[in-house]
């Protein structure tokens, strides 16, 4: 599918979707979080795809926020619409099955760090910024910034973060934990392929049982969650990868996983 605000890049299992309306710093606006939900929908339909990347067109932004020329017009109405399809987005990223890799190449701001927190792994470059200035024009987060965020960081330094709206450079992100790594400038692009591929090689109904383990079991009570783990694990023991990659580490050679 033809998309007017993104660029979408094949390479093997790896897909990479990148918001592409740099003159206006990647900022979401309607068109293009339907867009993402499109692009998110296809990849995750596509059996030939088994890792994504989200990233932001030129080298200063990844998203800087929603578009805050369509917000400043919004009536209360059409607001919570707006974020009630962007809070939509997250959830479809959070839970399409397959990783999804947040690579942040500049500003993440408001709703693009929003989508970065709804992605599975964020890696950025050494001058990415990652704030939610929200409060700077009077309103607040609204695609699920208030509770990811809260859950990552806990809610003192969440709190700060939200209510003073001040950004963190990538390496303070990196040392509370918001980064898995961080990378300079120019090695950010291939970084990201090589981390997008190593996922898309690991065996595609464990990643998905993980990552309903740990999203689904963050918000349960721990018997709970424990049980579901279990039973978790008991289905990636169903699976034909299960047998392949024990097998293959006994006879000392590498896993080729097909996701059966
Ligand atoms: N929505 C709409 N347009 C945005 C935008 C956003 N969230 N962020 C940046 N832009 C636009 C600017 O209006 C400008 O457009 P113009 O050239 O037509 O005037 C262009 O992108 C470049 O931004 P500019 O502000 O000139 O770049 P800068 O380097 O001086 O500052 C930022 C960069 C990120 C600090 C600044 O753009 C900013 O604060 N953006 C808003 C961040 C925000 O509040 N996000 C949360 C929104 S809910």
């Amino acid at each position: 599918m033809a998309h007017k605000n993104l660029i979408i890049e094949h390479r093997d299992a790896v897909v990479q979707i990148t918001v592409n309306r740099p003159d206006k710093l990647n900022a979401l606006n309607l068109d293009t979080l339907v867009e993402l939900g499109d692009a998110i929908e296809d990849a995750t339909a596509d059996d030939g795809v088994r890792a994504m990347i989200i990233t932001g067109s030129g080298d200063k932004a990844f998203v800087a926020g929603a578009d805050i020329a369509e917000i400043h017009d919004l009536t209360p109405l059409q607001a919570r619409d707006f974020s009630e399809l962007g809070q939509q987005l997250m959830r479809q990223i959070e839970h399409c099955g397959k990783p999804v890799l947040a690579a942040i190449n500049g500003f993440a701001l408001g709703g693009g760090m929003e989508l970065a927190l709804a992605c599975h792994v964020r890696i950025a470059s050494d001058n990415a910024r990652l704030g939610l200035p929200e409060i700077n024009l009077g309103i607040m987060p609204g695609f699920g910034g208030t509770q990811r965020l809260v859950r990552m960081l806990g809610r003192s330094r969440a709190l700060q973060m939200i209510l003073t709206g001040k950004p963190i450079d990538a390496a303070t992100a990196e040392r509370h934990g918001l980064l898995a790594h961080v990378f300079s400038a120019q090695e950010m692009a291939d970084q990201a392929w090589c981390l997008a591929q190593s996922l898309a090689a690991a065996a595609p109904i464990a990643l998905r049982n993980i990552m309903e383990a740990v999203q689904t079991g963050q918000d349960m009570a721990m018997e709970s969650a424990l049980s579901m783990e279990t039973q978790l694990f008991a289905l990636c023991c169903s699976a034909q990868d299960m047998r392949e990659g024990t097998r293959a580490f006994l006879d000392k050679r590498k896993p080729e996983f097909t996701g059966q």
